[in-house]
């Protein structure tokens, strides 16, 4: 078949996320952070790309996602915009730009949705409605985050899975709570895969889940997680692919072949 003949794909718009939820059709979501990962996970069919603040504990080497910065999100969506043309692009506010009061959310809102994002994503549940609700009321397509938020990690007292015993009910109020204010989606992160089933039947959003089973809506993984272009990975991670070991075999060869002088070879070298 020619590419002319491929039947193209459907732009993943909000809608289809509830869409999918009905049908009983599972999203798929990965991280990208740049535009050659944005193209790579685009032609291959993921529903959405989200612009984690992950960006920074993976391609800025930095040590937690709390020194991210909005102007660090809208570069990164600038980027994946360009690379995606299919996924529905959601980009994170990250921690300091939406915690002060709705009005400063929706103003930082703003310039990701001008960088190419179609929706914001934002940690918290009971404590985050009322900004939840001004952002919809902004006309701004939100995206619940609840359980293990990363950028509450001290106040959690680190990388804990929640909603086990008598923390499930506080669960279910935040995923409640992130619903009722309009979010079109929830990502639910190191949960009980139990109380994440519980919480899917219950909320009209879709849930996409990480670390939280599978029988969420969607799953989400950090794409260089996956890609396995990192060496420690947290439990609930497959790595489908080892591009640390690919990408490292590449630069040993590289560097061999330009020490032996086999590279540049004469079909690489341009005539005088
Ligand atoms: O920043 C991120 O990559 C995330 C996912 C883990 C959901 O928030």
């Amino acid at each position: 078949m020619s590419d002319m003949d491929k039947p193209k794909r459907k732009v993943m718009r909000v809608h289809h996320f509830a869409q999918k939820k009905r049908d009983g059709m599972p999203i798929t979501m990965l991280t990208a952070y740049d535009a050659i990962t944005a193209r790579i996970c685009d032609e291959a069919g993921v529903d959405s790309l989200l612009i984690g603040d992950s960006y920074g504990t993976t391609y800025m080497g930095l040590s937690s996602t709390m020194e991210v910065n909005l102007e660090d999100i809208v570069h990164a969506t600038r980027n994946v915009a360009r690379g995606a043309h299919y996924a529905f692009i959601i980009a994170d506010l990250p921690f300091g730009s939406y915690e002060s009061s709705p009005s400063q959310a929706v103003d930082s809102a703003v310039q990701l949705i001008k960088a190419g994002a179609h929706a914001v994503k934002l940690e918290g549940g009971v404590r985050q409605a009322h900004t939840i609700e001004a952002l919809v009321k902004a006309g701004i397509n939100v995206c619940g985050h609840i359980g293990y938020t990363p950028q509450s990690i001290h106040s959690l007292g680190g990388p804990r899975i929640q909603g086990r015993g008598d923390q499930e009910k506080c669960l279910h109020d935040d995923a409640q709570a992130v619903d009722d204010a309009g979010a079109f989606a929830c990502v639910l992160e190191m949960v009980p895969s139990g109380v994440a089933e519980k919480i899917t039947s219950s909320v009209s959003c879709a849930t996409i889940g990480i670390g939280a089973g599978n029988a969420t809506d969607g799953q989400v993984l950090v794409s260089t997680d996956m890609f396995g272009s990192v060496g420690w990975v947290p439990r609930f991670v497959e790595k489908f692919a080892n591009l640390d070991d690919v990408m490292s075999k590449a630069v040993r060869q590289y560097c061999d072949d330009v020490h032996s002088r086999r590279f540049p070879s004469r079909e690489h070298s341009f005539a005088s």
